[in-house]
């Protein structure tokens, strides 16, 4: 169907003048005695196109001006108040008609009524912006890879090992419930991999024997947790970017993950201004100079260690106590990145018992080589390490966790034939949208939400 983008006509103004056709839903109408308004959204951009109607034309606007409803539309751009372009319509065609019980009123809508309605709530403003930032962002983590010469790796959804060794995996089956099946190795024997199998929580293992071919890897898909954790930050199947170095060590893991999201805001800020606006108006004031001042400093860093006395010593009555060896909460993180740092920082060298199996052993036999990224807001958008590369201690490693070897045979192959330092980390990147954007649910940087219990 040949026709303008809205966005098109409000940004070339070699379009005033022109008769063109533009296509959209009607966002709001009114109708007056000679003539009749039509705000028309098309999702290319967040501002809707006026479109009027001279009622002693044989336009008929019966259907045309209600709700929701879709329409073609061709007319002569010309400039309206403020010099704002608009379009005087010579013929209106209803595409899809809209009836009144259409639940997107003219009203502003809670975020939690629209969640109730994932296949509409695209069509808001807020989703429009969310949804233009996360489309940009995403160029934007590819063109900085790409731009550094990494390799994009599209690693495997099915897997037969857990990476974070956690137990969060989702089953992958096509054997239904038997009751006669005597034991877990007999019931998995007869499934569709003659092995157990799952929903991988991480590209992580498979990035890092890429890194150990092409050098510097990333990857960029879903990955599935299983974890009932039904909090705003958690979802279960969540976008996952994971960069893999090989030569490289923890200071060099930091530096790219620093870089990256300087780079991803800077572009967002640049690519996204009205949708920015927008969020900084109605989401978090002061939004856009924040991003801007984290883009102009460098990112805060302290470890693990200091950040248990920095708690210690802050005087609050945190919901989960603060011991060296517990894992930090969302709260503890929070205070951390908002009071303390008052912008992003880097938590680095973990207790290795709170951390994964192939995480760098440090010389002091507590602590792993790990960093974890804590932002203002939303907390931790960012694991990642330096990677066990010594065979023997890796083997030790998984030893003492009691993990079974087997599907982990080619990883560990890996530390046999000329394992070499190497490092990377994973973003969440609802995370790193609901960062950049202001919105404090999880559920609503993502089109549909996958949650415990929910699956619409
Ligand atoms: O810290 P995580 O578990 O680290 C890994 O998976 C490593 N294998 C990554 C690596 O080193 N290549 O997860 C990384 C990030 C978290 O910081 C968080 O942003 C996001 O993934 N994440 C989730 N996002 C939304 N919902 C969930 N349930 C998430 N779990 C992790």
């Amino acid at each position: 169907m040949k026709h303008t983008d809205i966005k098109a006509v409000f940004e070339d103004k070699s379009f005033l003048g022109q008769t063109v056709t533009v296509c959209g839903w009607v966002r709001t109408s009114r109708d007056s005695k000679n003539v009749a308004f039509i705000e028309l959204n098309d999702g290319t951009t967040l501002k809707h196109l006026q479109i009027v109607i001279d009622k002693s034309s044989d336009i008929a606007l019966d259907e045309a001006i209600k709700l929701g409803t879709s329409l073609k539309v061709t007319g002569k751009v010309v400039a309206g108040r403020n010099d704002i372009p608009e379009i005087n319509a010579e013929s209106i065609e209803v595409l899809g008609v809209c009836p009144p019980e259409y639940p997107l009123q003219k009203k502003r809508h809670t975020l939690e009524f629209l969640r109730t309605m994932p296949h509409l709530r695209g069509r808001t403003n807020t989703f429009n912006a969310v949804f233009r930032v996360r489309s940009t962002a995403a160029a934007a983590l590819h063109e900085y890879f790409q731009g550094q010469n990494f390799v994009y790796v599209n690693t495997p959804l099915i897997t037969g090992s857990d990476c974070e060794g956690a137990g969060e995996m989702f089953q992958v089956t096509t054997v239904g419930y038997d009751p006669t099946v005597k034991s877990e190795e007999e019931y998995f024997a007869n499934d569709f991999f003659g092995q157990r199998a799952g929903l991988s929580v991480s590209g992580q293992l498979e990035g890092e024997m890429a890194a150990m071919a092409f050098g510097k890897i990333y990857t960029f898909g879903p990955s599935f947790r299983a974890e009932k954790s039904n909090t705003p930050r958690h979802v279960a199947e969540f976008w996952h970017i994971e960069p893999e170095v090989a030569f490289a060590e923890l200071p060099d893991v930091i530096e790219l993950a620093e870089g990256m999201i300087k780079f991803v805001v800077r572009k967002v800020l640049d690519n996204c201004a009205s949708e920015m606006q927008f969020f900084d108006q109605h989401f978090e004031k002061g939004l856009i100079e924040k991003l801007e001042t984290l883009i102009s400093h460098e990112f805060g860093t302290c470890t693990y260690t200091e950040a248990i006395e920095l708690l210690k010593k802050s005087g609050k009555d945190f919901q989960y106590p603060v011991e060296w060896g517990c894992d930090l909460q969302t709260e503890h993180e929070r205070y951390i990145s908002e009071e303390v740092f008052k912008k992003a920082v880097f938590v680095t060298d973990y207790p290795k018992e709170i951390k994964s199996f192939y995480m760098k052993q440090n010389p002091d036999g507590k602590t792993v080589a790990a960093v974890d990224l804590l932002v203002p807001g939303v907390g931790e958008i960012i694991g990642g390490s330096e990677r066990e590369a010594d065979y023997d201690k890796l083997l030790a490693a998984m030893n003492e966790r009691g993990m079974s070897l087997d599907p982990y045979a080619d990883y560990l192959d890996l530390r046999k034939f000329g394992s070499v330092p190497h490092g990377g980390f994973g973003l969440g990147f609802e995370r790193l949208i609901m960062y950049m954007t202001g919105i404090s649910n999880i559920r609503d940087v993502i089109f549909f939400p996958r949650t415990v219990g929910s699956i619409r």
